[in-house]
């Protein structure tokens, strides 16, 4: 095959040109990094259930009405999407208290939010994407009036799907991150979610022991990451019960 072109080498994702115009394909590596590549480590298996999760998650939210980038599963680290313009937020739905935001405030992890709370990270990893408000966003043009409307739309109707979703597998949605990207359809731009929804990019506790399973398993060493990726894609069907964290997956296609 002929060497593809690489456009971004991020923390847990390399982009190359796709094969037409206005596609990329994402290849999700199995490197995990935490506190803005402070901690480090290669998790076995771990791009391959990232890149069928956000596969499962994106295909739901289209088949809901939820834009986004994702295009098509290529293979078992790769998927063809959308190519668009990244809003440089990181944008972050809470349902309930944890991490930076406990911390922040002093409210104790696993506290019910009165309603779902939406905070804005620049995406700047010299400055460790610091938290930003609204007012910010606009003085610095980082996104207008209307982009932000948008994004709050989109971001409120990622939580009501995931949270769904998760729910109708024993699995509490504590909070999560997505990225939105703009695209342009003849004169019209708009925005779409883009990235990737993983269980690196958001909080997933399990109903009734409370047992983590999402990347703050890495962070503050909690056991095997991939087990713990492992059991949520078993629970929603993505992957056969009985396979085993260590990767040979026999992925449901
Ligand atoms: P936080 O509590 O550390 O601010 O994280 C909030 C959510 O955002 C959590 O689900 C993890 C996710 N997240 C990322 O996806 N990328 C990041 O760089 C950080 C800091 C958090
Ligand atoms: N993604 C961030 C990093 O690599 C932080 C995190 O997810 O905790 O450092």
């Amino acid at each position: 095959m002929a060497r593809r072109k690489k456009i971004y080498e991020g923390k847990a994702k390399i982009l190359y040109e796709g094969p037409e115009p206005g596609t990329i394909v994402q290849y999700f590596k199995d490197d995990a990094t935490a506190f803005n590549a402070e901690k480090k480590d290669v998790i076995e298996g771990k791009g391959v259930l990232n890149n069928r999760l956000s596969e499962f998650f994106m295909a739901g939210l289209t088949a809901i009405g939820v834009p986004n980038h994702f295009l098509k599963r290529l293979n078992m680290r790769e998927q063809l999407v959308r190519s668009c313009e990244i809003v440089p937020l990181e944008v972050i739905v809470r349902n309930y208290a944890a991490g930076s935001m406990s911390k922040r405030l002093g409210i104790e992890e696993g506290t019910q939010l009165p309603r779902p709370i939406i905070e804005y990270c620049l995406k700047d990893d010299a400055l460790g994407d610091p938290l930003v408000s609204e007012e910010h966003i606009a003085a610095f043009g980082w996104a207008s009036q209307q982009d932000m409307d948008d994004i709050l739309s989109l971001a409120l109707r990622v939580n009501d799907y995931m949270s769904g979703v998760m729910y109708a597998v024993g699995i509490r949605l504590v909070d999560f991150k997505i990225e939105v990207g703009r695209v342009y359809d003849g004169d019209f731009q708009r925005l779409i979610v883009a990235d990737e929804i993983s269980p690196d990019s958001c909080r997933l506790w399990d109903i009734e022991t409370g047992r983590k399973l999402d990347k703050d398993v890495f962070r503050r060493d909690l056991g095997s990451l991939t087990d713990a990726y492992t059991e949520v894609a078993q629970r929603l069907g993505v992957m056969p019960k009985g396979a085993t964290g260590m990767m040979k997956p026999t992925l449901i296609n």
